[in-house]
């Protein structure tokens, strides 16, 4: 890995949101470490295309809502190399009303997208402290901000996201790491593929969904930026969805 370049490292980067961000921090001049859960083809083809633009990528693969496998990847190699960036954007959905929710549904949210906030930052922080510089985005979402009906599990993990980093921004500013949140509304992913476009649109008022770039330039920004005076924020990337 060239060593003059400094390290990003980006919880679910394989895909969508991640990816582009994995990219953009790449062109910025970013080594990328880049984690994923099971999707083997996407994370070699980000790979790739990391590389090409001149920056190292390392994959790394576990599930973040394991304890014991986040410490067993990310635990031993964080003892000697510290990413200068953290970007937790790894998140899933599993949308149905509160009435029918399966208590599956619930849990495989908050674990995955709360409790992996837990387990990712209980391997990273000691040692960014011990390094005293960092930059941490989280990425929430507009739903953890305003609601939203038939995502009461995913809209808690957002919220529970957006208090965490508010938390960990005023424990940790003195020690030179920026913690700021990335709040999303709708971005074209796989995620969103099925969403009821035609009836959301109207409520955009821009009148367009959000691009991966859209949100991967804004971290790339809290990533990058030497005037920086940002910290413990929310950023909302949302077309006007919430205002
Ligand atoms: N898309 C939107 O409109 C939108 C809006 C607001 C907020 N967000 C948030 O933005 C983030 C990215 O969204 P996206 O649409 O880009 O999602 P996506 O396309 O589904 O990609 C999700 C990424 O997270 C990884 N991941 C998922 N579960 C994981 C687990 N248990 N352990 C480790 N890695 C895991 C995936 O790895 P694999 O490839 O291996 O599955 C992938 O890299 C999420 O936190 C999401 O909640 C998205």
């Amino acid at each position: 890995m060239p060593t003059n370049k400094k390290l990003a490292l980006i919880i679910g980067g394989s895909r969508g949101i991640g990816k582009a961000i994995a990219l953009r921090l790449a062109k910025s001049g970013f080594n990328i470490w880049l984690t994923y859960h099971n999707n083997h083809a996407a994370a070699q083809e980000t790979k790739k295309e990391i590389e090409l633009l001149g920056s190292a990528c390392t994959l790394f693969c576990f599930d973040i809502a394991n304890y014991e496998a986040t410490k067993a990847v990310l635990g031993k190699i964080t003892d000697t190399i510290v990413p200068d960036c953290l970007v937790f954007n790894a998140g899933i959905a599993r949308d149905n009303l509160m009435v029918w929710m399966a208590k599956e549904e619930w849990d495989a949210v908050i674990s995955t997208n709360l409790d992996g906030f837990y387990n990712i930052m209980h391997v990273l922080l000691f040692p960014m402290l011990r390094e005293k510089r960092g930059r941490i985005v989280v990425i929430s979402s507009t739903s953890g901000q305003i609601g939203q009906a038939g995502q009461v599990n995913y809209s808690a993990s957002k919220a529970g996201l957006i208090g965490a980093a508010r938390a960990l921004a005023r424990e940790v500013g003195k020690k030179n790491i920026y913690v700021n949140v990335v709040s999303p509304g709708v971005i074209e992913t796989e995620m969103t593929d099925k969403l009821p476009k035609d009836k959301i649109l109207p409520l955009i008022p821009l009148g367009r969904f959000g691009k991966v770039d859209d949100v991967a330039s804004v971290v790339n920004f809290l990533c990058t930026e030497e005037n920086m005076y940002i910290h413990g924020q929310v950023i909302g990337v949302n077309g006007g969805l919430a205002i």
